[in-house]
């Protein structure tokens, strides 16, 4: 399916400042476009400048100067506060905060070591809460209202088999989502979440179905009712019109987008039960190997 044209006015986002963490790579990579050629000022996220930089060139191609970005390691709570404070001071208040930043490879959850656990999990669950605290406690205190939109899964209903720790930790975020809507709402802050069905893109791809074993599990078009992946464009629209002005009212939602697949049950790995521990092998070794390729352009 090719993209689709923009469906919003060029002025929907005018004047807003959003933040998107992990916005160097995948999902938040190209929403960001879509952001810029709406109207907002953008700021990315990431560990790899080289990366972040071709992505801020690459959105902001439309208006050139409507991309910032920073290299900032959400799991470090000093990290992540010391640059919101320079964006705040250096660029003005944000408005909205997309996160977005996650971490995830599949595996049995036998062969986890704690360390495979704590960097997906430290990633998705203590650096959405980072961020959002650190925006959050800067817009209480300012009297400014204020957007948080999480990136999640249709797992943080279902769960999911052989993406564990990935389950957990946006399960957590969900809960955040509902908690601080209730708490936040009288400063004006909505807190919500989208669950986007599979997107490809090309890294989580990789780490979602490394080998031709793999591909029984929940990226496969033919488990999905629509009969198709969903576009980025798509995932762009719903992302404006939640940061948009359009929809003060909602707070506390996670909105499912994935073409009926969770309603049709195999949104999930529970296809990869099958695989034996030579097939995981292999997995492991093909997806670290992307891991670490990409690990050695980080800069944080
Ligand atoms: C088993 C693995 C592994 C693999 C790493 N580890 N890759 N174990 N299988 N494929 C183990 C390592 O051996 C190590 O443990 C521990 O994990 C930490 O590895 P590091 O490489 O040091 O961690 P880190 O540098 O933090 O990298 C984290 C990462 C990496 C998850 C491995 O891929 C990453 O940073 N990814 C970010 C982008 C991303 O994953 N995006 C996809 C999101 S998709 P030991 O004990 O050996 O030291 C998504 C949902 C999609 O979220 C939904 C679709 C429907």
């Amino acid at each position: 399916m090719t993209e689709q044209p923009p469906t919003f006015s060029p002025q929907l986002l005018s004047g807003k400042r959003i933040l998107i963490t992990g916005g160097g790579t995948g999902l938040g990579r190209g929403v960001a476009r879509h952001l810029v050629d709406h109207g907002a000022e953008v700021h990315l996220w990431g560990r790899r400048e080289a990366v972040l930089s071709e992505a801020a060139a690459e959105a902001s191609a439309s208006r050139p100067g409507s991309v910032h970005f920073h290299t900032v390691d959400v799991r470090d709570y000093d990290n992540v506060d010391e640059t919101m404070g320079r964006i705040w001071d250096d660029h003005g208040p944000l408005t909205g905060v997309v996160n977005n930043a996650a971490a995830n490879f599949i595996a049995q959850t036998k062969d986890l070591s704690p360390r495979a656990f704590s960097a997906i999990t430290s990633t998705v669950m203590n650096g959405s809460f980072h961020t959002t605290h650190a925006a959050g406690r800067r817009w209480i205190a300012d009297g400014l209202p204020g957007s948080v939109l999480s990136t999640l899964t249709t797992w943080v209903w279902t769960g999911s088999a052989f993406v564990v720790p990935s389950a957990m930790a946006k399960a957590a975020v969900h809960s955040m989502t509902m908690s601080l809507a209730v708490e936040w709402a009288k400063y004006n802050i909505r807190v919500n979440a989208l669950a986007p069905g599979p997107i490809p893109t090309d890294y989580a791809w990789e780490m979602l179905n490394p080998t031709d074993k793999s591909s029984v599990g929940a990226t496969q078009a033919d488990q999905i009712p629509a009969g198709r992946t969903g576009t980025m464009a798509e995932l762009a629209n719903l992302t404006m019109f939640l940061l948009s002005d359009a929809c003060d009212y909602l707070t506390g939602q996670t909105i499912a987008m994935d073409g009926g697949q969770m309603l049709a049950g195999p949104g999930t790995f529970a296809g990869l039960t099958s695989l034996s521990d030579a097939d995981w092998a292999q997995i492991k070794e093909t997806s670290k190997a992307a891991s670490e390729s990409s690990k050695a352009q980080r800069s944080v």
